[in-house]
């Protein structure tokens, strides 16, 4: 049996890995989040009712399955709050299956204004940002002065804590970004009241997970992001400020590489992307709006439009093997339907005009690389629910196996619809 699973996203974020964990949680204990915060948006419709989870592991749905909040998530307790009565009002006892790291950096509102402030001087050169706070939080983090969520357990030192980082905030806002500077006493009032609503949630999240292993129950990692936004590995500065990437999980929440028995990565049958930043197989034109619609491609935490382009192997093939990828979920091929022929990116063409089949280093080679495209003819009929392999037109049959083959790497299951239901499953990744 597979016991520690990692699920992540393989593009630029968005790429169904939410319904993908929640449709695998019914034969797991556990479900983890180990790195992102409240950027990353995770839909999970079953029976038509649609669930956007944001924090919270796309496990909470399943009674008996543990969530994990590990010290890799940036946290912000007052997105956590309206997380938690959104799913309550809705009738999921979320905080009954939700633990928290006491390690986990705490997002204030004034982490929030900072990155509001950088992306609006920045002007055209923005990263497009979802203006959670992320970044500014993670920096706060590796300067040592983040404030983690278990240190309200002391109120002294705790609030100390807050208080030079609030002051250190207001410093930057007024003075480098000429806002207004937030008033020191009611930040504190705040996180400290919403510290207790969630004080008992507060675990050793690694020492939980240890145990969970002896007792031999089976455990998901649920990434956030996309690959190509690990702010180590990715399109540099266009990314995220975590590793998205597998070796995210150790960091995240204290589960060494030996354990891990999976790494089970989730990609669209085409590519999207929010924010801005390079992407070789953009489409500008009817092909790439009609993706977007018949996609639904706007961001489950921010609405923004997301751009969409061509399926792209190249960068596939970096990020298969940064992740050490065993095995893919291809989501979304009922998207593709009714196309008269798909483009499959299998080499790019560089600066110098040369064969390129692995993504350059730098951002500037990778911004001036051209996609050389394969052509594959299309189909007419609709895949959309369809759980058999045989019962796909043979054309998407030929496009999953033609994907298959220039990728090296298993495609474990194919995703029809966005319902729990809706996937085609050719080798069972958790067996
Ligand atoms: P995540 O961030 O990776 O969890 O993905 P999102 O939830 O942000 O975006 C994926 C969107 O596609 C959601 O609206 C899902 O409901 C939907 N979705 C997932 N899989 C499929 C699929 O196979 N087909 C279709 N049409 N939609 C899907
Ligand atoms: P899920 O988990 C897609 C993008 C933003 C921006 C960049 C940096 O739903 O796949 P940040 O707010 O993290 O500092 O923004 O990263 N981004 C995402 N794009 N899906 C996400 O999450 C994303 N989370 C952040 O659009 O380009
Ligand atoms: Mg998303």
């Amino acid at each position: 049996m597979k016991q520690n699973i990692i699920i992540l996203g393989t593009q630029w974020g968005d790429e169904g890995k939410g319904k993908i964990v929640d449709c695998l949680t019914d034969r797991v204990g556990a479900v983890v989040r180990f790195q992102g915060g409240h950027n990353a948006g995770h839909t999970l419709v079953i029976g038509g009712k649609k669930t956007v989870l944001h924090l919270i592991p796309s496990g909470v749905l399943h009674d008996g399955v543990k969530c994990f909040i590990g010290n890799g998530v940036v946290l912000s307790l007052d997105a956590l709050d309206r997380e938690v009565r959104e799913l309550n009002d809705a009738g999921v006892p979320a905080l009954e299956r939700l633990f928290i790291s006491e390690s986990c950096p705490l997002i204030l509102p004034t982490h929030v204004a900072l990155d509001l402030a950088r992306e609006r001087d920045k002007g055209g050169e923005a990263i497009g940002t979802t203006g959670r706070g992320i970044g500014p939080a993670y920096e706060d983090k590796v300067a040592r002065r983040a404030v983690h969520f278990g240190a309200f357990q002391d109120r002294e030192y705790g609030e100390s804590r807050l208080r030079a980082l609030i002051e250190w905030h207001n410093f930057l806002l007024v003075e480098r970004h000429g806002l207004d500077a937030f008033d020191a006493d009611e930040i504190v009032e705040q996180q400290f009241a919403l510290f207790d609503a969630f004080k008992s949630q507060c675990v050793d999240v690694a020492r939980e997970l240890n145990t969970l292993r002896q007792a031999g129950e089976r455990v998901l990692f649920e990434g956030a992001q996309g690959t190509l936004l690990d702010v180590d590995h990715g399109t540099y500065p266009f990314v995220t400020s975590s590793n998205t990437t597998a070796g995210g999980v150790g960091a995240g929440c204290g589960v060494g590489p030996r354990h891990i028995d999976y790494v089970l990565g989730v990609v669209k049958a085409y590519t999207t992307r929010v924010g801005a930043g390079p992407f070789p197989t953009e489409l500008f034109d009817d092909t790439g709006a009609r993706l977007a619609e018949r996609g639904h491609e706007f961001g489950a935490t921010t609405g923004r439009a997301r751009r969409c382009g061509w399926f792209d192997v190249v960068f596939m093939r970096q990020v298969i093997a940064l992740n050490s990828i065993d095995g893919l979920v291809m989501t979304k091929l009922d998207v593709l339907d009714g196309l008269e022929s798909l483009d499959i990116c299998v080499s790019y063409t560089d600066a110098n005009g040369a064969t390129v089949d692995w993504p350059p280093g730098t951002l500037q080679d990778f911004q001036a690389c051209k996609p050389v495209y394969e052509s594959l003819p299309g189909w007419h009929e609709t895949t959309e629910g369809i759980t058999e392999w045989d019962a796909l037109p043979e054309n998407a049959r030929a496009y999953v196996s033609r994907l298959q083959e220039l990728l090296g790497v298993s495609i474990d299951i194919v995703s029809t619809g966005p319902e729990r239901s809706a996937n085609i499953v050719l080798r069972d990744p958790l067996d």
